[in-house]
């Protein structure tokens, strides 16, 4: 009936510091044709409207920008950036924007339709100018 000697000390919390710090190394790995600080759309004449279709979206690279028309003359401008990790929306399918990185996919309103992104690209002001495009 002396059974009483269980080692309860014995429970030892090895601790395994989260050392794979993968995500520090440099994440500029996108091979996208894009040109320096495209992260700042300029302001200033665009483009023809025209150059738009309805119901899809034109990227600008020069300009840093991608410019949807949901329904005909309702215009929107977004930044090329993607908002996971940085890397320039290079494409256009049908409705939706793509980024090449890692596949996320925007609507026309500039939402996200498929990660990994969690947010949406950042809108950039455009006006309607005749049949020309301004942004800022
Ligand atoms: S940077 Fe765009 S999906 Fe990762």
């Amino acid at each position: 009936m002396s059974h009483g000697s269980a080692p309860e000390l014995g429970r030892r919390s090895v601790v395994v510091g989260a050392a794979a710090l993968g995500a520090g190394l440099a994440v500029t790995g996108c091979s996208v044709a894009a040109p320096t600080a495209s992260t700042a759309p300029a302001a200033g004449p665009l483009a023809p409207t025209a150059e738009v279709p309805v119901g899809g979206a034109t990227i600008f690279p020069d300009q840093g920008v991608v410019v949807t028309q949901a329904e005909a003359g309702e215009f929107a401008a977004f930044s090329l950036a993607c908002p996971h990790q940085g890397c320039n929306v290079a494409a256009v399918e049908g409705a939706e924007i793509i980024c090449p990185c890692h596949g996320s996919r925007f609507g026309l309103d500039g939402g996200v339709l498929t990660g990994p992104a969690t947010t949406g690209l950042s809108s950039v002001p455009v006006a309607v100018d005749g049949a020309e495009l301004t942004l800022g």
